[in-house]
């Protein structure tokens, strides 16, 4: 954990901490000198900074992305806060944690995972069973899902938004559940705590959320049922009817060509996936356009890209 964050910043202080350098550029001084114009990021806002001299030096190998440890004081300079830079250096990506720079779940992480865990532990298919035990028994695998966002803006775009999703889809299940009683529970369980498991390489999130080249080229659908064919591969007698049925519910959970999905759903519990994915993704940009206009006072919300409409905020009746 850090200790020193950007919201909490006072004018006069000495920092000695780390941050995201988010912007740097280089400038002349008129006696021929440099000096460097920074922005430092962190899970809690950004602020200005800049260096003199010696110190633009040492940054010339650090670029924008890098986790850099800087010491300096806060100024104020214009009305704003600034940091004047004296000395920073790079650190590596593996000795930070990526939950002091990324915008975070307001939910408890641990107890998400706990539940997803509780789902998984209904599941009676051997098989199934077997093939969640290969992902969710594996700790490397866990840190990533744990810790993975569900996007990059849309929807669940923050460290830790692929686990609230996927609880969401799960819990919503549920209660469809209830309505269909006939329909395959272990399969809709697995098919739901697995759908978006190529987040964990569709998405980097060790310093911002961004978009990896594995993503671009492949996305979440293709690398998840790569991911899951080759668990499936390593369990002996999985019965063949059942992989396909997993496997297409991984591949049409979007429900349509236009989304991502290469074929429609062709199965009742394909269908249901499909639907409650989608409300689930779309009820969470509804609530952040809510949330993020609380106090504004404002009656309807700029246009939404995604959404296409405008959404009314209104709340009182
Ligand atoms: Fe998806
Ligand atoms: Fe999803």
């Amino acid at each position: 954990m850090k200790s020193q964050y950007v919201n909490e910043l006072k004018r006069g202080q000495v920092v000695k901490e780390s941050f995201v350098l988010s912007k740097k550029t280089i400038k002349e001084k008129k006696d021929g000198g440099a000096y460097a114009v920074l922005e430092f990021s962190d899970r809690s806002g950004s602020i200005e900074g800049i260096a003199w001299d010696n110190t633009v030096e040492s940054l010339s190998t650090i670029g924008v992305g890098d986790i850099v440890f800087i010491s300096g004081n806060v100024n104020e300079y214009n009305d704003r806060l600034q940091i004047v830079v004296n000395s920073a250096h790079r650190i590596a990506d593996e000795d930070v944690d990526p939950r002091d720079f990324l915008p975070q779940s307001e939910a408890d992480i641990d107890r998400v995972m706990a539940e997803i865990d509780t789902f998984r532990a209904r599941i009676k298919n051997r098989f199934l069973a077997k093939l969640l035990a290969l992902f969710f028994e594996d700790d490397a695998f866990v840190k990533n899902f744990s810790t993975a966002p569900a996007a990059k803006r849309v929807h669940h775009a923050y460290i830790g938004g692929l686990a609230v999703h996927t609880l969401h889809v799960l819990q919503l299940t549920e209660h469809v559940q209830k309505v269909y009683p006939n329909i395959n529970t272990d399969l809709l369980i697995t098919a739901g705590i697995l759908h978006d498991v190529g987040k964990i390489d569709e998405y980097s999130y060790s310093k911002k959320l961004d978009v990896t080249t594995a993503g671009r080229m492949l996305g979440h659908i293709m690398i998840g049922y790569k991911a899951i064919a080759d668990k499936i591969a390593t369990i002996p007698q999985f019965p063949e009817i059942l992989k396909l049925k997993l496997l297409h519910m991984i591949v049409s959970h979007h429900g349509e060509f236009e989304w991502g999905s290469p074929k429609p759903p062709m199965f009742l519990e394909a269908l249901i996936l499909h639907f409650v994915d989608n409300l689930d993704a779309k009820a969470e940009m509804m609530i952040d356009e809510l949330r993020k206009n609380k106090n504004h006072g404002k009656d309807w919300s700029d246009y939404h890209p995604f959404l296409e409409r405008e959404i009314f905020l209104k709340e009182e009746m």
